[in-house]
């Protein structure tokens, strides 16, 4: 079969094999949008790592009991999202829908409970949930995520909190918002709970809120239908109903918040989509994005290390959409420039040329600069295009003639200036000129 000289292969050929689609939910991120994300995850992790949280790399599937256990058995992640299958050895393993389980997971397995506490951790990468695909929600979906585990203090969980404000904020993004809430303690949820039910029993709901009351009644509280909002508009709150210790605990988060300069609004009506959160609570929500509104969210997790078998520990922490992230700053028409994809572009005009400029090249990599070269013996008009559109400061422009003489152009693409310098000196002259 013919190939054509940039690769492509010749037309016809291509018509008659099956062309594949990444499925469906799922996004690609294909330049330049993909340099946007590296620079936007980048960003929000950016700043975990100023307040010393140490990379932790995980597992992409792990045991189905893991995430049951971890999450919560009535959650709408484990009963209707989870991409949960058996392996070649039968055994049910489960993609990730989430970070905190497995690393909970991997701090038990590992003994760093054990060690000097608040463990702190930061993560990124994809995690997947089977939910009905639209503009923001996605079924591999990215987050950045970190946790502070081992340590009961509301300055940390203001730590946490302040971190994901100042990522966000880091891209430049303004317009969304921080809700906070405290869900208590079990010395005062299960009295609320019981609470809770009590009224919402005695409302008139419809068959499938009334089981939802039954497994998850703080749900109801964040049910959108108009009608149900202004039935429970009198139910009771948590807040309202909070231990001494808890509502210390809850106020003293907000007191930092505010010695930090970190905006929130304390919504009591929040609900998370996950079982294990006790006490501090939060989400940032993004108004640009519709119905998929939230760009994060997190707490604290007092319960989930006992739960999965380890030290009774304490633990908070957050996930910050990436993919999300990304929506929200196109919708405030910001765009995060991440670094161009090189820096030097190289133009052989000639066989001997090209050989010069391919080891010029490497020379130059090897000093730490970026440099791509026009391949395929394209022509100059092409490959001067090529140089353009790659982002690159300058262009070294080398025919065979220059060869002869020892030199080589030195092309400053934004202002079209060209120079001549010594063959010789041209990886110290572009170090120097692009510090
Ligand atoms: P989560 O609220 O389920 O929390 O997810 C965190 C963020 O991931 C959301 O705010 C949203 O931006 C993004 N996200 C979730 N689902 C989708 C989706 N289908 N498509 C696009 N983006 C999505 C957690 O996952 C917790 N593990 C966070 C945490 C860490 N809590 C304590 N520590």
């Amino acid at each position: 079969m013919a190939e054509q000289k940039d690769g492509r292969q010749a037309a016809g050929q291509q018509d008659r094999v099956t062309r594949f689609s990444a499925p469906k939910g799922v996004p690609d991120y294909v330049p330049p949008a993909s340099a946007e994300f590296v620079a936007v995850r980048d960003g929000l992790i950016g700043a975990a790592r100023l307040a010393g949280y140490g990379h932790i790399e995980l597992p992409v599937f792990e045991d189905t009991g893991l995430f049951a256990r971890g999450v919560g058995e009535s959650t709408d992640v484990v009963t209707k999202e989870m991409y949960t299958f058996a392996d070649r050895g039968d055994r049910s393993v489960t993609l990730r829908p989430e970070g905190t389980a497995g690393v909970m997971r991997a701090v038990i397995e590992h003994g760093l409970d054990r060690g000097q506490l608040p463990v702190k951790l930061c993560y990124s990468g994809p995690f997947f949930r089977y939910e009905r695909p639209q503009a923001g929600r996605y079924r591999q979906l990215q987050q950045v995520g970190v946790e502070a585990i081992g340590v009961d203090d509301p300055a940390l969980d203001a730590e946490v909190i302040a971190i994901a404000d100042a990522g966000f904020r880091s891209l430049g993004l303004t317009g969304f918002r921080l809700e906070i809430t405290s869900l208590g303690d079990d010395t005062c949820r299960p009295q609320y709970r019981e609470l809770l039910q009590q009224y919402l029993f005695a409302l008139d709901l419809d068959e499938d809120t009334r089981r939802r009351a039954e497994i998850n009644p703080l749900r109801v509280l964040d049910d959108k239908r108009k009608e149900v909002r202004e039935m429970t508009a009198a139910a009771p709150l948590m807040l309202d109903h909070l231990s001494d210790t808890a509502k210390g605990h809850f106020e003293e988060v907000l007191g930092h918040l505010d010695a930090l300069g970190v905006p929130y609004t304390v919504n009591p009506r929040m609900v998370r989509g996950l079982d294990y959160y006790t006490k501090t609570t939060f989400e940032f929500v993004h108004d640009g994005l519709g119905a998929q509104s939230g760009i994060g969210g997190g707490g604290r997790y007092d319960g989930l290390m006992a739960q999965l078998g380890g030290q009774p520990l304490s633990g908070i922490g957050f996930g910050l959409g990436v993919d999300r992230t990304m929506l929200a700053l196109e919708a405030e028409g910001k765009v995060v420039v991440g670094p161009a994809r090189c820096e030097v572009f190289g133009v052989p005009l000639g066989d001997d040329a090209k050989r010069t400029l391919v080891a010029i090249a490497g020379q130059l990599r090897a000093a730490g600069i970026r440099v791509d070269l026009a391949y395929g013996g394209r022509g100059v008009k092409g490959a001067m295009k090529a140089a353009d559109r790659s982002g690159a400061r300058f262009a070294l422009v080398l025919g065979d003639r220059d060869l002869e003489e020892g030199v080589i152009g030195v092309k400053e693409l934004a202002t079209g200036d060209q120079q001549s310098i010594p063959l010789d000196t041209v990886v110290a002259e572009l170090g120097a000129r692009l510090v």
